[in-house]
């Protein structure tokens, strides 16, 4: 069997495979499954569901998150195989780019499945490559979401996500503006990103807020109260880097408890957070089909609960 054809199958049809000793890998809809961190769909806002183990499509975009890719039929490839895998929730940001990575996720999906949720954010700006400013000024935030809707060819977006709260203009007038533009149609929920349970209480007296998308992994765990915070109120909590971004999950005990269980280091991290929390919906992001297919293959592995305990150990 190719190894396409073997994370089709595995991916798809929910074979199980038994990996040796006690630790089983690649389960699926095995009764084990329904337990609550591997439940592997979430509503967001309730309504919207979304299978729990996403991907993040910063990555697709050039050197230094800027401009066109250098390989940009790559990128549409790896864009099509993210919904032929089963994903349905897609996370970008007018911001990766800018704009191209909007523009080559609506090239390479529209016209959409209809189970696809595209989370998009707005209110950083690209002053240059590497470089992040933050504008939560009402009249631009509104702009933002109008090109957006324009760049991604929709008439509403799923989830509008404030990429940082601006330090120079009160949370509660860039929100309002977010709220008008749900109020108008073309917006259906909003998220918030890099926020404390503070901030996120602030938020909610503006208007609802479904998800929050804060740096998270097995090797930083800073924002942790914030994710209790979600687990509370049944917000959707998207961690990035969830794989450690650019600089990866350089661990050596937890590359050897990986080889344990004979998956990546990836797969283990991605695992370790779908089982950490129900209302986790990692992001990975990859321009490379093979680390989308190693990545998406992570919602399958599985370990006993001595396993789980030895991985939580190693989580800091
Ligand atoms: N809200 C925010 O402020 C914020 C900030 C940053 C990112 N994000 C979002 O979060 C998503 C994920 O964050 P991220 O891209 O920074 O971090 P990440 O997903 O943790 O890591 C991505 C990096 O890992 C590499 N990679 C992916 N799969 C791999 C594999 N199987 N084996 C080896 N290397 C692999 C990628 O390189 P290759 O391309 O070579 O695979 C890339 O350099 C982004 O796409 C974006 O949607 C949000």
């Amino acid at each position: 069997m190719t190894r396409r054809k073997f994370l089709d199958t595995t991916l798809a049809g929910g074979a199980t495979l038994i990996a040796g000793g006690s630790t089983m890998i690649f389960a699926a809809n095995s009764p084990a499954v329904t337990e609550p961190g591997t439940s592997s769909v979430f509503r967001l806002g309730g309504d919207l569901p979304v299978n729990r183990l996403g991907f993040g499509a910063m990555r697709i975009t050039g050197e230094g998150i800027w401009g066109w890719p250098a390989d940009r039929g790559n990128a549409l490839k790896v864009l099509r195989r993210v919904v032929e895998l089963g994903v349905n929730l897609i996370d970008t940001a007018d911001a990766y780019g800018p704009e191209t990575s909007e523009l080559l996720i609506a090239e390479a999906l529209h016209p959409y499945p209809k189970d696809l949720v595209i989370a998009t954010k707005g209110g950083l700006t690209r002053p240059g490559p590497g470089q992040w400013v933050p504008n939560g000024r009402p009249e631009y935030l509104t702009q933002c979401v109008e090109k957006s809707l324009k760049r991604l060819r929709l008439e509403r977006i799923d989830l509008y996500q404030l990429h940082r709260i601006d330090p120079k203009v009160p949370m509660e007038e860039s929100l309002g503006a977010l709220k008008k533009m749900q109020e108008a149609g073309k917006i259906r929920h909003v998220g918030l990103s890099e926020v404390s349970p503070e901030e996120i209480d602030r938020a909610h007296k503006v208007l609802p807020i479904v998800s929050v998308q804060n740096q998270y992994n097995i090797g930083n765990r800073r924002w942790e109260k914030t994710l209790t915070y979600c687990e509370k109120e049944r917000l959707g909590f998207m961690p990035w880097s969830p794989i450690g971004g650019n600089r990866g999950l350089n661990d050596n005990a937890l590359e050897a408890a990986a080889r344990d269980y004979h998956a990546s280091v990836v797969q283990l991290a991605l695992a370790w957070l779908l089982h950490r929390s129900p209302v986790m919906l990692p992001i990975p992001g990859t321009s490379s089909v093979t680390h989308l297919e190693e990545n998406m293959a992570a919602a399958k592995l599985k370990l006993t609960p001595e396993d789980w305990k030895r991985v939580d150990a190693l989580a800091s």
